[in-house]
């Protein structure tokens, strides 16, 4: 039997696992520095949590979901996205009770939607969102974006696409979706399946429709801008204005609509072609504003904020244009006992050294000198500690040093001392701090405060 994975779904394995852990710790980083909270919710949700009325017409809920019976006969749904949840999660724990808002959540991990699978599209893939709840006004919204952008740049994204739109409040969409009934009742005839359907559910969804037909029709389409009230274009025009204090490039797209049926206000999108090989993903994030989600899952009358990153293709793109920093330094020692008879001590090294805070791996069976050798390069190892007969009985270790090709024996009562100074690597701030003569930085490896080494003349 030849078990594969499922289709759409792929393993995150190796350095591209290490690099996962390093986008999701930078998008964290940001969002605690906005003090933004981890929330973790369960990967299972039940299905009416995101089937919230008969006449949700985003194509996740009408066909992407992982929906089934469980045991009990209950219906359960795989998450399709972090949204819903959180907005679940603070309804059912009462976090709005003490009136202190925003309730700022960052969450992360995996969501489920069935999706014809592609280069950057999965139907097991990575989010990791943000959602303030509680605050209504531009300059929240406007948060949001700031931490969405602040993360793509620590990543090291340049020339971004920043896509934003308005949907307005209620009255103006209530406008806006007449005058869009009104202009596409007569081409029906001419629409994709889907749109005739979008036609009957909600018409601002046909915007986000891929067909070159519907595309076509799409195009001479009354305009949202031209359907705002003064309020909800006051709040656009506020969140613009922010945009540009906080000196972010956007553009205003009005067929921007977002997949889910939430929104309202305030919605954004980030594009990012990969220079290298102009890879185009799709979007890598998008999010925006929601004035009703609360209260649709039993909530008060709470709006909220928010947006979430596709990692899968935010990797993708890092990975394409050679944005991820080098992570994978392999490990400080590589333990090399001689003799099965020493792997007591080889493993009582080990518990040494890890408790001392060096990264180790043992060769833990017995083998050849040449294959514990070329284990200890795989494993991009500094130093290998090799030790048989002699050493025990001479109670030192042998210390090679992988790089510089150069070894010494180690007596323990030096071993200490020995691995500290020679063998631990050393932060970048924490190295010589003088500088040469003709100004140049010192780089010559010595520790801040201690004599500098270099053969060059410093001050
Ligand atoms: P979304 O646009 O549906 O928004 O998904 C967010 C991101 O998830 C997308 O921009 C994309 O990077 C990634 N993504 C979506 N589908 C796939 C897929 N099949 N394979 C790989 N990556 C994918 C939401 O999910 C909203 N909950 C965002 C939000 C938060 N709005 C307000 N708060």
């Amino acid at each position: 039997m030849d078990y594969q994975n499922v289709k759409g779904t792929h393993d995150i394995i190796l350095d591209d696992s290490i690099y996962y852990d390093y986008i999701i710790s930078v998008m964290t980083n940001v969002a605690t520095s906005f003090n933004y909270h981890k929330f973790v919710t369960p990967i299972i949700e039940s299905s009416d949590l995101f089937i919230r009325g008969k006449n949700d017409s985003s194509d996740m809920v009408r066909k992407q979901m992982y929906t089934f019976n469980d045991l009990g006969n209950r219906s359960i749904t795989l998450r399709p996205e972090g949204t819903a949840s959180i907005a679940r999660c603070i309804v059912n724990n009462k976090l709005y009770a003490n009136n202190d808002f925003p309730i700022k959540a960052y969450y992360y991990g995996p969501v489920f939607r069935y999706e014809r699978p592609k280069a950057g599209t999965y139907r097991q893939f990575h989010q990791f969102g943000v959602e303030s709840i509680g605050t209504n006004n531009a300059q929240t919204d406007v948060e949001t974006l700031l931490v969405s952008y602040q993360i793509l740049q620590y990543l090291g994204f340049e020339k971004l696409v920043i896509k934003i739109n308005t949907l307005g409040d209620e009255e103006s969409r209530n406008n806006y979706r007449d005058a869009l009934i009104k202009y596409f009742t007569p081409l029906i005839d001419k629409m994709c399946p889907d749109c005739q359907q979008r036609l009957k559910l909600n018409p601002l969804r046909i915007l986000d429709c891929k067909s070159p037909e519907d595309q076509e029709l799409i195009k001479n389409a009354p305009k949202i801008s031209d359907y705002l009230n003064e309020a909800s274009l006051k709040r656009f025009n506020e969140c613009k204005k922010l945009l540009e204090t906080l000196n972010i490039q956007y553009e205003v797209d009005e067929g921007l609509v977002r997949g889910l049926d939430y929104y309202s206000h305030l919605v954004y999108e980030f594009q990012y072609i990969s220079k290298k090989s102009q890879l185009n993903v799709g979007s890598i994030g998008g999010g925006g504003h929601y004035d009703n989600l609360i209260s649709e899952v039993g909530g008060p009358s709470l709006a909220g904020v928010g947006f979430a990153f596709g990692i899968e293709r935010i990797f993708s793109l890092l990975k394409d244009d050679e944005l991820l920093p080098k992570l994978n330094n392999g490990i400080d020692f590589f333990i090399m006992p001689l003799d099965e008879k020493y792997m007591p001590n080889a493993l009582d090294l080990a518990n040494y050294l890890t408790i001392n805070y060096f990264i180790v791996d043992i060769c833990l069976e017995k083998k050849s000198f040449k294959t514990m050798f070329h284990k200890a390069i795989n494993r991009k190892a500094k130093f290998a500690i090799i030790f048989g007969e002699n050493e025990i009985n001479n109670k030192s270790f042998i210390i090679k040093d992988l790089n510089k090709e150069t070894q010494d024996t180690v007596k323990y009562e030096d071993f200490a001392r020995y691995v500290n100074e020679k063998c631990r690597p050393h932060e970048e701030h924490d190295h010589c701090c003088c500088h040469h003569e003709d100004g140049e930085e010192c780089d010559c490896g010595c520790e801040e405060g201690h004599e500098c080494h270099c053969e060059k003349d410093n001050k």
